[in-house]
């Protein structure tokens, strides 16, 4: 099949590890008879932003609605506020092309440290599907300061009003922001860590909340979660706080299959499981919408002090890049790519500084590269 795929290198180390991970893309593509990918590259992020003072325009969402999917390094630069890059690009394509499942594989690859002691590739494997475009990430909220008494009381009449709040505005300044989930957006993203649990052939689904204190949110959450779960006898289930799950996940890793999880604190959670597989250099993620463009990224961020300085690992990226084929429906490519990521990990000889190694981000890619055409 043919599929256009738009690049977004993005800021700090987003560059090197994205070519990287197209090096890769490229090989698995001349070696996989009728798999043909086309790559257009889009330029947002620092930089641009910085010339331009553009971040996504109408007409590149435009561009990038025409394409299969989206492969993104990484946003995030010192020379911009903190926010700007990641709310203005990131969080508005997750959020315009409705990519509702964040999913993440937490997933050791033998010869890969672990920082648990006792536990291997036999422990850690499983998934976490986060919720990508609700809670505390729908940006409602405000602050206030040094307005007069009556001032402040209408809006503490109007929070009451609108939200069911009462706060005591009686200060110098305040702030607040509101998580929101829907009935929708709860039941789309519980019924596709469902439908994963069953295809991977996984055997329980884990709700996370936090229900005991954020109990109009996660409240909502848990009746869908179990209205949902009605239809997946055989899958059993669970509810979990996050709390709980921070400990469980260094405990007894072993437990998790599938780990269905809201917003916030599945970006919180997904962190903890990068640092149980290897690190951050080997956790990828897909912004996933079902039906329309996905994009697919590593977990970590841009990483400004190690930019330029070919030392990044680009192993997320690439496993990114695996996750993307496997959703355009490449399965035997993406597990052409898996394989090869495993056997340079396993031979151990090519690896960058985090996984105690002095290689070089291309060395990586071509290593993997060679292995993709060595195992095709
Ligand atoms: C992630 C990141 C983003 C998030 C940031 C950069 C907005 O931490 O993809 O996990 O919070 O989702
Ligand atoms: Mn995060």
């Amino acid at each position: 099949m043919k599929h256009k795929v738009a690049v977004i290198p993005g800021d700090g180390i987003g560059p090197e590890v994205i070519r990287e991970g197209v090096k890769v893309l490229r090989t698995v593509a001349e070696v996989t008879p009728g798999l043909e990918l086309k790559f257009v590259e889009f330029p947002y992020g620092a930089e641009h932003y910085l010339n331009t003072k553009e971040l996504v325009p109408e007409d590149g969402l435009k561009e990038l609605s025409k394409m299969s999917a989206i492969y993104l390094g990484a946003l995030g630069d010192p020379r911009v506020p903190t926010g700007v890059l990641e709310q203005g690009i990131l969080l508005k394509l997750r959020f315009y092309f409705e990519q509702y499942v964040n999913l993440r594989p937490v997933k050791l690859y033998p010869g890969v440290p672990c920082p648990l002691v006792g536990k291997g590739p036999e422990h850690v494997n499983f998934y976490v599907v986060r919720e990508n475009t609700e809670d505390f990430y729908v940006a409602i909220g405000g602050r206030a300061r040094g307005k007069s008494r009556a001032e402040l009381e209408v809006m503490r009449s109007i929070y009451r009003a609108k939200f069911g709040l009462d706060i005591e505005v009686d200060q110098d300044e305040i702030a607040y922001q509101i998580g929101v989930i829907s009935r929708k957006g709860a039941e789309r993203v519980i019924r596709y860590a469902f439908e994963l649990a069953r295809k991977k052939g996984k055997k329980r689904v884990t709700s996370v909340d936090k229900a005991n204190v954020l109990t109009h949110v996660y409240g909502l959450w848990r009746e869908v979660f179990e209205q949902v779960a009605k239809e997946y006898p055989e899958i059993e289930t669970e509810f979990s706080f996050v709390d709980a799950v921070a400990m469980w996940f260094v405990k007894n890793p072993e437990w998790y299959q599938v780990v269905v999880v809201p917003n916030m604190f599945g970006d919180i959670i997904t962190d903890l499981g990068a640092i149980i597989q290897g690190g951050m250099g080997l956790a990828p993620g897909g912004n996933i919408n079902p039906e329309w463009v996905s994009m697919f990224e590593p977990i970590h961020g841009s990483a400004p002090k190690h930019a330029g300085k070919n030392r990044a690992n680009p192993l997320a990226t690439i496993l990114a890049g695996q996750m993307l084929l496997e959703h355009l429906g490449e399965q035997k490519a993406a597990d052409l790519v898996e394989r090869a990521v495993i056997e340079v990990l396993r031979e151990g000889k090519v690896r960058t500084y985090d996984l105690g190694g002095e290689a070089g981000t291309s060395d990586v890619g071509d290593a993997v590269a060679a292995k993709v055409k060595e195992l095709s």
